[in-house]
């Protein structure tokens, strides 16, 4: 199969084909996302929530995500691997940024990387993208930031923030990022965001209008139930599925119908 790349999504884009984008943190996971399609593969900071168990996405370490990365890109055969650097990894400088991001492209094999934010990181960006590593970015409801917003509610529904987001976008796009996430902003705006730039938006929450769409593997799957936000649409019932298989086999055990003859040597 043809691998995708960066390039491929810039044609995708300028041809209007929408880009399908999702999580992935573990090898067999991320064969079954990739043999079903899907464009890029983030190996994202969720992986603190969905993975860890953790309530933000700020604990998780560059380590772990490295481990997550190493696990998905031997999965993969065809979907570009794209790598979150975490809260902490990136903020302090640039020169701290740009390690990070070294250390995740020499250690994992994955493809690129992704960090939150728009004018606060620039020069990161730039200097990431200066040592020949694709950089996507991460605009709206960053939630690295969490605790900054005090809420996990729509964002740039004012005309400030909306005006800032609309700048952040265009500084990034003339940096040079290959791709944008827009996570939770209205879907006009994200319309309007996506048309305004020549760099594919993936949109979360945010619309049909962006270049691609991005959703948590486990939350369209409906492994997650407890996380139930509007964007998410459930494609499956797989904590159904999952509890009722394994309702099954603790009953067979308790009662010795498992395993049968043709199950022993
Ligand atoms: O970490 C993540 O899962 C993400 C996507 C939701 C965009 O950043
Ligand atoms: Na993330």
């Amino acid at each position: 199969v043809r691998r995708v790349t960066t390039q491929t999504l810039q044609a995708m884009r300028a041809e209007g084909t929408p880009i399908a984008m999702l999580t992935a943190y573990d090898y067999t996971s991320a064969r079954l996302l990739d043999e079903a399609g899907v464009d890029v593969l983030l190996v994202g900071d969720s992986a603190s929530n969905v993975m860890a168990g953790h309530e933000t996405t700020l604990p998780i370490t560059l380590d772990q995500m490295i481990y997550h990365a190493q696990c998905v890109v031997r999965g993969v055969n065809r979907a570009l691997v794209v790598v979150d650097l975490p809260f902490g990894a990136y903020q302090g400088s640039s020169r701290e940024a740009l390690r990070s991001a070294i250390r995740v492209m020499k250690e994992t094999g994955a493809h690129a990387v992704k960090l939150e934010g728009g004018a606060g990181v620039l020069q990161s960006v730039k200097r990431i993208l200066g040592a020949g590593i694709p950089v996507m970015g991460h605009l709206g409801l960053t939630p690295q930031s969490i605790y900054k917003f005090g809420t996990y509610k729509v964002r740039a529904r004012d005309v400030e923030e909306a005006d800032a987001l609309r700048r952040d976008l265009r500084a990034l796009a003339e940096a040079g990022a290959f791709g944008v996430v827009l996570e939770k902003i209205p879907a006009e705006l994200a319309a309007e965001l996506t048309e305004s730039v020549d760099v594919p938006t993936i949109g979360i929450g945010a619309g049909v209008g962006c270049s691609g769409q991005v959703l948590v593997t486990h939350d369209l799957l409906g492994l997650t139930k407890d996380f139930n936000p509007r964007f998410v649409r459930h494609y499956a019932d797989l904590a159904g599925t999952v509890t009722g298989a394994v309702g099954r086999y603790v009953e067979d055990v308790r009662r010795r119908a498992f395993p049968g003859d043709e199950e022993s040597y």
